[in-house]
């Protein structure tokens, strides 16, 4: 199946900018931004228009809305995300209403709003939102992709490199690998899906990198040219679990769950046509924004 009109509800965030930015390079795709209503200025929202993509404007809580928005689109790419940072943490509530109006409209495929690693129900609220609302599109009679990518490379530092202080916080072992992907290549693998049989109603695991926590020091080191101070921290899903003191912020337990599986085992970068970035570039890139 072609799918020539795409959607990327989210467009503006973090990572579906960098989706829209892939798509739109690509030169095969017409592209449209769903964002929520009411209608905000957005700089992003500006750049990608100004590279040839559609903004349009629906009410989430209006099937209505979102349908009319949606008539038209082949592949609704969901990268909407309940506002983490906010206390947020619905993926499945936020996303049922896109879910219903893409089957009204006559969407082809979903893609939804997953990005990360291959978690279990049970793991932690947020992902078992991921999850709940994941057995939903596989029995929508849409056709579906699960993109997994490991980490974001942007968030190494939150994770475990605190650059600033030259400090890696460990909460697991040093030799846990870590698959990450850097923002552009999660948006070039994500768009070039859309082109692959493989990825019809399938899971495709990728990443820019698989490496232990322990090798990524040793770029970080290499990065700042300073060696670098490690705590290790085993104990933070016990002690918040179990309210040990010190009991850890919810923010350190959703890391050390997310140290649980960072690994994503059967890669299927082989599947696609271009070699994601070295992770040295990423790190670089972190280290100098650090310094600015
Ligand atoms: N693997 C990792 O390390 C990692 C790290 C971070 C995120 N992720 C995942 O990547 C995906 C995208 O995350 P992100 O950080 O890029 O998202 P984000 O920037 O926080 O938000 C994406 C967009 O969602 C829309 N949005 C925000 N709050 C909303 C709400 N309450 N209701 C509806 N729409 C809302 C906004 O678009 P408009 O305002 O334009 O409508 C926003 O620009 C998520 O699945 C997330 O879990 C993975």
């Amino acid at each position: 199946m072609t799918f020539t009109n795409v959607t990327v509800a989210g467009g503006t965030g973090l990572l579906g900018f960098h989706i829209a930015e892939a798509l739109l390079n690509d030169g095969s795709f017409k592209v449209k931004i769903l964002r929520r209503l009411p209608e905000t200025p957005n700089d992003k929202a500006d750049s990608l228009a100004s590279k040839g993509a559609t903004i349009v404007y629906a009410d989430y809580n209006q099937h209505d809305s979102l349908v009319k928005a949606l008539r038209g689109t082949d592949a609704l790419i969901s990268t909407a995300s309940p506002g983490l940072a906010t206390g947020g943490y619905d993926f499945d509530t936020l996303q049922t209403p896109l879910l219903n109006a893409a089957k009204a409209a006559g969407v082809k495929r979903f893609i939804p709003s997953e990005f990360g690693i291959d978690y279990a129900v049970g793991d932690h609220l947020i992902t078992d939102t991921k999850a709940s609302f994941r057995e939903k599109v596989v029995n929508s009679g849409l056709e579906y992709t699960i993109i997994l990518n490991g980490l974001f490379t942007a968030y190494l530092g939150w994770l475990a490199f605190d650059i600033q202080n030259k400090t890696a916080t460990f909460y697991a072992d040093g030799n846990t690998v870590v698959a990450a992907t850097s923002l552009s290549d999660i948006g070039k693998f994500t768009a070039e899906s859309l082109k692959l049989e493989e990825s019809r109603n399938a899971t495709l695991r990728v990443a820019g990198s698989r490496l232990s926590l322990n090798e990524i020091l040793e770029k970080f080191e290499q990065a700042t040219g300073s060696k670098w101070k490690v705590v290790v921290d085993k104990e933070v899903k016990h002690r918040f679990q179990n309210n040990i003191d010190p009991v850890p912020s919810p923010m350190d337990f959703f890391k050390a769950i997310s140290l649980e599986k960072p690994s994503l085992e059967n890669i299927d970068n082989d599947k696609f046509s271009f070699s994601p970035r070295p992770l040295i570039d990423d790190i670089n890139a972190l280290v100098q924004m650090a310094s600015m």
